[in-house]
């Protein structure tokens, strides 16, 4: 079995397209594992597949639309059969998760809370016994008064530091908003502390997400694993 994370993203992309069928409205990921997903349903589609997705990033739709994949949007759709997306931690047991590294939270998490099932594509590097012990928490926030938002996530225990790219720019996601990226201790009580980010005034959406992975395809050396919530 193949031991080096690019093959198990590949691995486990594989995996996670097979349970695509035709006619589903398909949620697309974003993330290099995501990118695996995206390759195989191209792999699929040119061997009669038939199935819509929807996007979460400009990104994946790009990639998706160069495969030959349909590409629509929730002007034609109101609910998707099946949301695949990647992570960049996952809690054993209650499957919830960290997401945004990515840049996508925002747009990840439309496309979850729209989806009648979500599953999970990672290696097993994702798997954490606390949310928080390597990956910070991303937080999509207002570009309007950041700085005030900014110091009221510090006062809820996090080391917030706003993304920039390489040239220190700060970072913009596909909808125009800034990204936080919150450093907390590992998280004990992740559903309180995704509600109270939440209610932050300025804060568009929080990269924990609680309860939305039904199942997580889990790729190691000894091959896939599925995980259920
Ligand atoms: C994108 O915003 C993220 O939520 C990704 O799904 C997450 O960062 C996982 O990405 P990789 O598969 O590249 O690790």
């Amino acid at each position: 079995m193949p031991a080096d994370a690019e093959a198990l993203k590949r691995l486990v992309g594989e995996a996670a397209a097979e349970l695509v069928e035709n006619d589903m409205v398909v949620g697309l990921g974003t993330g290099s594992t995501a990118n695996c997903l995206i390759d195989s349903l191209g792999e699929r589609v040119r061997n009669g597949l038939r199935f819509i997705g929807i996007p979460t990033s400009k990104r994946s739709e790009e990639r998706a639309r160069a495969l030959g994949i349909t590409i629509e949007g929730f002007d034609r759709h109101d609910r998707i059969d099946l949301c695949i997306d990647g992570a960049d931690e996952i809690a054993r047991g209650s499957l919830h998760l960290v997401k945004g590294l990515g840049g996508a939270l925002l747009r990840e998490k439309i496309v979850a809370a729209a989806s009648d099932r979500m599953v999970v594509v990672a290696d097993e590097s994702k798997l954490v016994d606390h949310l928080g012990t390597h990956a910070p928490v991303p937080v999509e926030i207002s570009s309007f008064g950041w700085e005030s938002t900014v110091r009221q996530l510090a006062q809820l225990g996090a080391r917030p530091t706003p993304r920039r790219d390489r040239d220190g720019v700060l970072f913009v996601t596909d909808g125009g908003n800034m990204i936080v990226d919150c450093a907390f201790a590992p998280i004990e009580d992740p559903p309180t502390l995704e509600a109270s980010i939440r209610a932050i005034v300025g804060v568009f959406e929080c990269g924990l997400f609680i309860s939305r992975a039904e199942c997580a395809l889990v790729a190691g050396p000894d091959g896939v694993v599925r995980i259920d919530r």
